[in-house]
């Protein structure tokens, strides 16, 4: 297993943001994740494992281990007479993986392409984007387990998934996943849930997955910026969950409230709410909202972490003083 010394993380991070690993690993192979962790473990000092690494704020130098996950692989496991069961090693990207598994005939994973990052991250909070959450399609995964030491397999109850939440979230040094599994129906079915989709897709005849997977594409592209042109993480803030009453009460107030109904609770889209505020578009020093997507913050080159937590309290703190609703960050924060 290779370790770097004082490498630096901007290449890996979608903020790009140039901070410093004192230890820097390269996770290759079950056996590097063994090695790693007791290595790390053994150092006393803090450790975590990075995918593609866009969804984390990183603020400071990390001091202790960090490893970026690189093992690679992907397949089909096995299949039963009505599902294909595919798999994908931690690190392959997202993005290819879903483009293989149209390509291979396994079709079901096309709402969520473009989705940035890396497939073992993927579970961690429970991606989802166009109608579909990861956990719909998921089967299991393989983890290493640092209370037992040794590899588990997780199914999707021990997950615990819940709208970006997981049981990585619950305990977030305990696992290190290295391969994961979904379960695809061989019997496709388009997922027009989305309005966007519905609009485009209403009266089509035959409509194959790689349609779903090009608008989808097309989307992301018109409303989210490329992380290589300019650093973001995708969504910066969960849409709130709210009660009925706190919602028949803002709808009063603000009739253009845009909300979708979540059991006897109310999401509202946090976009929405962070736009009315006035932040769409807004630059503060070298970071800033993106024009065109009020949830997404960026920076526009050289911007810094703890730069960007600034803006993210201000802008938190100016939707609670009009809303009274309280924004949480869907980043991991290393500060
Ligand atoms: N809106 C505004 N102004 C804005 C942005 C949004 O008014 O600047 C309103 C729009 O009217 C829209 C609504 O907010 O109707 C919701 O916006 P959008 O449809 O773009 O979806 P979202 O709720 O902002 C969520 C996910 C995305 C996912 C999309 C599509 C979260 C936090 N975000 O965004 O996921 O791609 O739906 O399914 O759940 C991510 O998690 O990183 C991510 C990009």
């Amino acid at each position: 297993m290779k370790i770097d010394l004082h490498a630096s993380l901007r290449a890996h991070n979608t903020f790009g943001f140039d901070v410093s690993a004192s230890h820097l690993a390269y996770l290759e192979s079950k056996s590097d994740v063994v090695e790693f962790v007791s290595q790390a473990s053994s150092s006393k000092q803090p450790w975590q494992v990075f995918g593609g690494g866009s969804n984390l704020v990183l603020a400071k130098d990390l001091p202790g281990y960090t490893a970026l996950m690189q093992i690679k692989g992907k397949s089909l496991l096995k299949e039963s007479p009505t599902h294909f069961y595919i798999q994908a090693m931690a690190g392959e990207s997202w993005h290819e993986f879903v483009e293989w598994s149209l390509n291979n005939g396994y079709p079901g994973l096309e709402n969520l392409a473009l989705i940035p990052g890396t497939v073992g991250a993927a579970p961690i909070q429970n991606i989802g984007a166009y109608g579909v959450e990861l956990e719909e399609v998921f089967d299991s995964l393989e983890a290493f387990d640092r209370n037992s030491q040794e590899f588990v397999t997780l199914n999707k109850q021990d997950c615990n998934f819940s709208y970006r939440h997981s049981i990585f979230k619950e305990e977030p040094h305990r696992y290190v996943v290295v391969s994961v599994c979904f379960v695809l129906p061989k019997q496709w079915q388009a997922k027009l849930s989305y309005a966007e989709l519905t609009k485009v897709f209403a009266n089509q005849q035959s409509l194959k997955p790689i349609d779903i997977f090009n608008q989808v594409c097309a989307i992301r592209r018109s409303k989210l910026p490329d992380p290589q042109a300019i650093g973001n993480a995708g969504s910066f803030f969960h849409n709130p969950l709210v009660s009925d009453d706190l919602y028949q009460q803002l709808k009063q107030q603000f009739p253009q409230l845009v909300a979708y109904p979540n059991g006897d609770q109310w999401k509202l889209a946090a976009g929405w709410l962070i736009d009315q505020c006035g932040f769409k578009g807004c630059v503060m020093g070298r970071v800033g909202v993106y024009e065109k997507q009020a949830l997404v913050l960026v920076n526009h080159g050289g911007g810094t972490g703890e730069e960007l937590l600034k803006l993210a309290e201000q802008i938190k703190k100016k939707v609670k003083e009009t809303f009274g609703v309280s924004l949480t960050v869907e980043p991991v924060i290393f500060n």
